[in-house]
C-alpha cells in the first residue's frame, strides 16, 4: 500500500480552503493508503501566538479532523510535536537547504513583506522542517493544496540531494492536489487565496462558523456585473470561485451548472452555493459538537504519536547514522 502524509497547520480556526484543498481529500484517501496525518504545532510558532488561543485552535483542529471524517482505526493521525523526530530531522534538514532555495519560496516572501514585527529564522527554515515532516515517514504522496506544492518540491529536491551524498535513504515524494478547488479563493477578493490571515473576515468561511454567518458571507461574495454564470478565472474570478467551491462539495461538474444557470441571476446562484456549503458545514458541526465533549481527542493523540514515533525513530536513527552523527 502506498503511504501518503500530510498536515495542517492551526494558527487560526480551519476553513473552507483547508476542508476543499486538503482535509477533505484526506478522507477520501484513508481507505487506500497508509494514511499519516498530523496538526502542525510546530509550524504555527514561527508569530507570536496567543497561548491560550492556540491551544484552543490546535484541539478544534483535531476535532475538526474527526469530525470531518478521519478515522483513527483506519490512519494515524498525531500531534507533531508529540513526535520528537520531527524537530531533529527538521534540523537536519535545514543543514541540507541552502539560503538560495529558502528566500525563494513564495510563503516565506509574502509573510516577511507582510510583517513589521520581526521576522524570525523559523519562518525561513520552515519548509526544511516541512521536507523532515514528510521524508520520515516515506510518504509517497503529499496531498496539499496549490500553495503548499512548493514546498513540497523542496521536499523533492533536498530527499534526491541526501540520496545522492549519503546513499539512497529518501522516498522521493509527489505532491497531489485536487483538479477543482486547489486554490480557493476568497469571497471578498477573489483573486487572492482564501486564508486565515485575511485582514477581514468577510472573504473567509470558517469550518465553524454559524450558518447564517456563512449564508451571509456567500451572498455578499463580491462577483462582477458581466451578468453571466460562467467560468472564467481571468474576467469572473469570483463567479468561477462559487462555481469551484459548488462543484467540490456537490460533485456535480462545473460544466452543467453553469447550464443550469443559463439566463438567470447571481442571487439564485449564491443561494445554492449557500445552500450547498451549509449543509455540509453543518453535518461538520453537528459531530464537531459531540466529539469536544469526548475523550476521544486525547486518545486519538495518544494512539497516534505511539504509531508515527515508532515509524519516524526507526528513519531519524538511520538518517543519523548515514551522516555520521550517531556513533553506535
Ligand atoms: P496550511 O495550514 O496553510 O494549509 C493546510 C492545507 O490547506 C490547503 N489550503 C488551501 N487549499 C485550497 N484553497 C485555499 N485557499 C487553501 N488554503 C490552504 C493547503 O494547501 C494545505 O494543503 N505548511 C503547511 C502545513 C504542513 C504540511 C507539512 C503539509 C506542515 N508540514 C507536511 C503537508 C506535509 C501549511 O501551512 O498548510
Amino acid at each position: 500500500m502506498k503511504r501518503m502524509l500530510s498536515g495542517i497547520k492551526p494558527t487560526g480556526q480551519l476553513h473552507l480552503g483547508n476542508y476543499i484543498g486538503a482535509l477533505r481529500n484526506f478522507v477520501k484517501y484513508q481507505d487506500d493508503y497508509e494514511l499519516y496525518v498530523f496538526i502542525a504545532n510546530l509550524h504555527c510558532v514561527t508569530f507570536y501566538q496567543e497561548p491560550r488561543v492556540l491551544r484552543k485552535n490546535l484541539k478544534d483542529a483535531i476535532a475538526l479532523y474527526l469530525a470531518c471524517g478521519l478515522d483513527p482505526e483506519k490512519c494515524t493521525i498525531f500531534l507533531q510535536s508529540d513526535v520528537f523526530a520531527h524537530a531533529q530531522l527538521g534540523w537536519l534538514m535545514a543543514c541540507q537547504s541552502y539560503m538560495g532555495e529558502l528566500s525563494r519560496m513564495t510563503q516565506f516572501k509574502e509573510k516577511s513583506q507582510k510583517n513589521d514585527e520581526g521576522i524570525t529564522a523559523g519562518l525561513f527554515t520552515y519548509p526544511s522542517l516541512m521536507a523532515a515532516d514528510i521524508l520520515l515517514y516515506d510518504a509517497d504522496y503529499v496531498p496539499v493544496g496549490d500553495d503548499q506544492k512548493q514546498h513540497v518540491e523542496l521536499a523533492r529536491d533536498l530527499a534526491i540531494r541526501f540520496n545522492n551524498r549519503y546513499s539512497e535513504t529518501f522516498v522521493v515524494p509527489e505532491p497531489l492536489s485536487p483538479k477543482v478547488g486547489a486554490r480557493i479563493m476568497s469571497l471578498s477578493e477573489p483573486t487572492k487565496k482564501m486564508s486565515k490571515s485575511d485582514e477581514s473576515d468577510k472573504g473567509c468561511i470558517y469550518l465553524l462558523d454559524d450558518l447564517a454567518t456563512v449564508r451571509k458571507k456567500i451572498m455578499s461574495a463580491v462577483t462582477d456585473n458581466l451578468a453571466n454564470v460562467d467560468y472564467d478565472k481571468e474576467n469572473q474570478p469570483g463567479i468561477s470561485n462559487l462555481l469551484e467551491i459548488m462543484s467540490s462539495l456537490s460533485g456535480e461538474a462545473i460544466d452543467s451548472i453553469v447550464s443550469r444557470y443559463q439566463g438567470k441571476g447571481y442571487g439564485e446562484f449564491k443561494k445554492e452555493v449557500a445552500d450547498v456549503v451549509c449543509r455540509e458545514i453543518e453535518m461538520i458541526q453537528k459531530k464537531y459538537d459531540k466529539i469536544v465533549k469526548s475523550d476521544l481527542i486525547e486518545t486519538t493523540l495518544k494512539q497516534g504519536a505511539e504509531e508515527a514515533s515508532k515509524i519516524s525513530y526507526r528513519k531519524l536513527k538511520k538518517v543519523q547514522k548515514k551522516m555520521g552523527v550517531d556513533i553506535f
